[in-house]
C-alpha cells in the first residue's frame, strides 16, 4: 500500500538524488544485524547514537535480547528486533516459560522492541524437536505478549528462514517449500503470521545463489548489472527478471501462494552482498515482477566484523563498519550531509553530523583486488561464493546443491592467497 502511494511521488523526488535513501527508510526500512562477538567494539550507546544520527538505518536486529543493548537503543527512535536463540525455542512451548520470557526481556526497563524472532533458520535445521516446537513457541510468545498489561500485542512475532526452506526456486514461479515441511511446519506458521499481521522473513544472499554453470549473464544477474540487459525470463510466468534478489523473493512468494498465503508480507531479514544495489532496488518502490510497485524491508548482515564468532571465517567478515565506525565499504547507508530530511528527529542532529572518513573498500575476496578475484572468471567467482555459502551454513549437502549444479568435494581448490578451506584461527 505504502509502496504504491510513494510511487506516485517518485518522479518529483528523484530530482533530489540524496532523498532516495530516505524513501527506503520511510517505506520499506533498512535494518542491520548487530552482533557483538568481537574483541574490540565501540560501546553500545555509541553504536546506537551513530546509527541513529549518521546513517539511514532505522532498525537493528539483535542476536539475543541483551538488556545492555536494549537500553542503548531506547529513545533513539530505532526499531529493535530481538532474537530467541534456537536453544531456547523448545522451552517456549511452555506457556509459563513464554510469560516469563516476556516478563524478563520485553518488560525490561527502556526496552523498545518491535519484533521478536523465534530462532534463526530453524526450518533448515534437521532437528525434529526444534522444528516441532517452532510454531507452538511463537503462539505462546504472542499470547504472553497479548495478555501482558502494556499492550505488547503490537510487537510482532516471526522467525527467519534460509532459502534452503525451498525445494524449488527456479524459475521463480515454480517456487515451493520442501516436502513435508510445507504442511507440517510452514502452513501453520503462515497461518499464524497472517493472523498476527507479521511478516515471513528470509535470509537472501543473491550472490551465493550462483551456480557452477554461471555465465557472465548470470553473474550480472546476481550483481544487479542486468537491469538494462535482457535479464532472464521465467517461462512459467512469462515475466522477466533483471536480478537474482527479485527471483529469490518471487520464488518465496510463489511457494507461499501455493499454500494459499500469497498475501503475507515478505521481509529480507539478512542480506550480506551487494548491499548498495539491494537497498536501492528494494527501496525504490518498483517491487519484483510478481510483487510489483512495493518496497521491502531489508536488513544487512552485519554491522561489524565479528572475530570471535564461532564457525567459518567467512561468517566473521561481513561487517559494514570497523570498530572505530569508519565504513569498510560503501553500502550507501551513511546519511549524506546534503540529504533532505523532513520533520524527523534526525534533523536536530544534522549540524553536528560526523562524517566517517572514506575508507579503501575492503571488498570480499572475489571483488576486484580481493585474493580470489584472479582469474576474473564468473565460474571462479561462483565456485568461491558457493563454497563460502556451503561452509557458512554448516556443510549440509543441500546447501551445495544450487539446482543440481554443485558437488561436495574433498579436493581443496585453494590457490595462492585464495583459500577455500575454513580458517581455524
Ligand atoms: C520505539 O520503536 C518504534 C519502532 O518500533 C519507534 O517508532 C519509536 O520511536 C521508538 N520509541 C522510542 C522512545 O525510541
Ligand atoms: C535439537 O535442538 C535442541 C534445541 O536447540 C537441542 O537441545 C538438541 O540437542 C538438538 N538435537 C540434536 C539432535 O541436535
Ligand atoms: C504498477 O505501477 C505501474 C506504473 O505506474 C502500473 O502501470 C501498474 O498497473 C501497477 N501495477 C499494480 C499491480 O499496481
Amino acid at each position: 500500500m505504502l509502496g504504491s502511494i510513494l510511487l506516485i511521488f517518485l518522479p518529483a523526488l528523484l530530482s533530489v538524488s540524496a532523498i532516495k535513501g530516505k524513501l527506503c527508510t520511510e517505506a520499506g526500512g533498512i535494518g542491520v544485524n548487530y552482533g557483538t562477538r568481537a574483541t574490540t567494539l565501540p560501546a553500545p550507546a555509541d553504536v546506537a547514537q551513530f546509527l541513529a544520527r549518521d546513517t539511514i538505518i532505522d532498525r537493528v536486529r539483535l542476536l539475543d535480547a541483551d538488556p545492555a543493548l536494549l537500553r542503548a537503543f531506547a529513545d533513539t527512535g530505532l526499531a529493535v528486533d530481538v532474537t530467541v536463540p534456537n536453544g531456547d525455542v523448545p522451552r517456549l512451548t511452555s506457556p509459563a516459560f513464554a510469560r516469563r520470557w516476556v516478563r524478563e526481556n520485553v518488560q525490561a526497563p527502556h526496552a523498545n522492541i518491535s519484533r521478536i524472532l523465534v530462532g534463526n533458520e530453524v526450518t533448515t535445521e534437521a532437528n525434529r524437536t526444534l522444528l516441532l516446537s517452532l510454531v507452538p513457541a511463537m503462539r505462546n510468545l504472542h499470547a504472553a505478549l497479548s495478555s501482558s498489561l502494556q499492550q505488547h500485542h503490537r510487537i510482532q512475532v516471526s522467525t527467519t528462514h534460509s532459502l534452503g526452506v525451498l525445494a524449488a526456486s527456479s524459475p521463480p514461479s515454480a517456487g515451493r517449500f520442501r516436502d513435508g515441511y510445507d504442511m507440517a511446519i510452514i502452513k501453520p506458521l503462515l497461518r499464524f503470521l497472517r493472523a498476527t499481521a507479521s511478516p515471513f522473513m528470509v535470509n537472501a544472499y543473491p550472490f551465493y545463489a550462483l551456480t557452477t554453470t554461471t555465465t557472465t549473464t548470470t553473474l550480472d544477474f546476481a550483481l544487479f548489472r542486468a537491469v538494462n540487459a535482457a535479464g532472464v525470463t521465467d517461462d512459467g510466468s512469462g515475466l522477466r527478471y533483471g536480478n537474482m534478489l527479485d527471483a529469490q523473493l518471487d520464488a518465496v512468494h510463489s511457494a507461499m501462494k501455493r499454500l494459499g498465503f500469497g498475501d503475507v508480507d515478505i521481509v529480507v531479514a539478512q542480506t550480506g552482498d551487494y548491499n548498495k544495489n539491494a537497498i536501492r532496488h528494494l527501496g525504490s518502490g518498483v517491487g519484483t515482477p510478481l510483487m510489483p510497485n512495493r518496497t521491502f524491508e531489508l536488513s544487512i548482515f552485519s554491522l561489524f566484523d565479528e572475530n570471535l564468532k564461532p564457525g567459518p571465517v567467512s561468517e566473521r567478515n561481513f561487517g559494514l563498519f570497523r570498530g572505530d565506525m569508519t565504513p569498510v565499504y560503501d553500502a550507501g547507508i551513511l546519511a549524506a550531509p546534503e540529504t533532505v530530511e523532513r520533520g524527523d528527529q534526525r534533523q536536530a542532529h544534522a549540524a553536528g553530523r560526523r562524517r566517517a572518513a572514506p575508507a579503501p573498500a575492503r571488498q570480499c575476496a572475489i571483488r576486484p583486488g580481493g585474493v580470489c578475484y584472479e582469474p576474473d572468471t564468473a565460474q571462479g567467482h561462483a565456485a568461491y561464493a558457493m563454497n563460502l555459502y556451503f561452509q557458512s551454513k554448516g556443510q549440509h549437502a543441500f546447501d551445495c546443491d544450487f539446482g543440481d549444479t554443485g558437488v561436495v568435494t574433498t579436493t581443496d581448490p585453494s590457490y595462492g592467497g585464495c583459500k577455500f578451506t575454513v580458517n581455524k584461527d
